[in-house]
């Protein structure tokens, strides 16, 4: 028998509950052990819930318990789940995480500490949500180089895009109808300016790495400045906009970024809509593969915190292998990364923007006021002294090649 302590009866917390409750006979088959929930932590109670008697308010009480060996730490934030999880490794208890704040700020020492501890903390929840992404670039891709990864790793920016694309409408009316419908949270911050991205693509860049990729160093630009007339001149391309979250892993450095691009009818990531999520993986070997599904949920999240105690009952005593060492990898200033990019400029700019760029593609979709186009690829820092230059631009959007 596995005795489980759930840290957090919020939305991913009771669905990790419910997935055990579930599932139960197809889970302790492949576990080969019977799971049992004996603790939630939580700082409420819950009168009523099948579950009530087994909330506790004292962390000490799972900690000192011998019989708890795995726990399912669905808290979110640092404080306290990093002092939480790190009190559990180090008495030999394995953590499993849908927690990417934690994951991203801490995931080498806690990564070691496991290790030390013949133990295990593992995080497929935190990236992705369901969709698995960090068991296949830790075990399945191990014959790999990877050099490239491309993700949508945030639902509520795709809900929004996807919206705008497909209705017409504006960033504000769509992020508002959102938090009616309850796909964004009132404070969308984390969302639409991108951090939540920025957490993701840095664990999995470590992970492509080996090294630790801080979140810290990681260029990032949210959805809040594109509008309804930028998908307009995107759909006359028959392109898309899209949050991606990419690392690349080049000659010329290690470069990782979080911003809207507009990215082409052709390309794998331009149907992934709504809250979906998708990993675009390129490997010296396999080429390119793509992991697909629901990124965020109660029941898709907590499928994967459940699957992380699967292969901890199989691994019991022993540390399943993940290279993510704490050594930060020096990413690259992305003003050297190269691309093409598509700028928006007011009509009178045209003169002074045919001197600057030189040779450029106009984008034409009837708005009198504007000269839009698409530049020749070039570096970021030359883009910014060319468009600075000829008197600064409405809004740019990348694009993805
Ligand atoms: N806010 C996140 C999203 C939840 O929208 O994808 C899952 O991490």
């Amino acid at each position: 028998m596995i005795q489980i302590a759930v840290l957090g009866y919020g939305t991913v917390g009771s669905g990790v509950v419910e997935v055990i409750e579930t599932n139960k006979a197809d889970i302790n088959k492949k576990a080969a052990e019977d799971l049992s929930v004996k603790y939630i932590l939580d700082l409420r109670d819950f009168p009523g819930d099948p579950y009530a008697d087994k909330v506790v308010h004292d962390y000490n009480i799972i900690l000192n318990d011998p019989e708890v060996t795995v726990i399912c730490e669905t808290m979110g934030g640092t404080k306290p789940a990093y002092d939480f999880t790190k009190q559990a490794l180090l008495q030999g208890k394995s953590v499993c995480t849908s927690n990417k704040e934690l994951v991203a700020a801490h995931g080498p020492e806690l990564i070691r500490i496991a290790r030390e501890n013949h133990c295990n903390y593992l995080f497929e929840a935190s990236v992705g949500g369901g969709i698995p992404i960090i068991r296949p670039l830790n075990y399945s891709l191990t014959a790999e180089k990877i050099d490239g990864i491309t993700g949508i790793l945030n639902g509520t920016t795709n809900y929004i895009l996807t919206k705008m694309d497909k209705e017409g409408a504006g960033f504000e009316e769509v992020l508002k109808e959102a938090q009616d419908k309850g796909y964004a949270e009132r404070n969308p911050e984390a969302d639409v300016e991108g951090y939540d991205a920025c957490r993701k693509i840095a664990i999995l860049s470590s992970l492509m790495s080996g090294q630790n990729v801080r979140y810290e160093d990681i260029y990032t630009e949210g959805i809040t400045k594109i509008t309804a007339a930028d998908f307009k001149y995107a759909k006359q391309m028959d392109k898309s906009i899209k949050l991606l979250a990419m690392s690349r892993d080049t000659e010329k450095g290690f470069f990782a970024m979080v911003a809207p691009f507009m990215i082409s009818r052709e390309h794998p990531l331009y149907s992934v809509n709504g809250v979906f999520n998708a990993v675009y993986v390129h490997g010296n070997m396999l080429g390119d593969s793509m992991y697909y599904g629901r990124g965020a949920g109660k029941l898709p999240t907590a499928s994967a915190v459940v699957s992380d105690v699967v292969d901890c009952a199989r691994h019991q005593g022993k540390t399943i292998m993940c290279f993510w060492d704490e050594e930060n990898v020096n990413v690259a200033d992305i003003s050297n990364a190269e691309r093409k990019f598509f700028v928006r400029v007011r009509a009178d700019q045209r003169e002074a923007v045919m001197a600057a760029f030189g040779s450029l593609a106009e984008v034409n979709v009837g708005i009198v006021k504007e000269f839009a186009f698409m530049t020749q690829v070039m570096s970021e820092k030359e883009f910014h002294e060319k468009i600075e230059q000829a008197g600064g631009c409405l809004n740019r959007i990348r694009i993805m090649a």
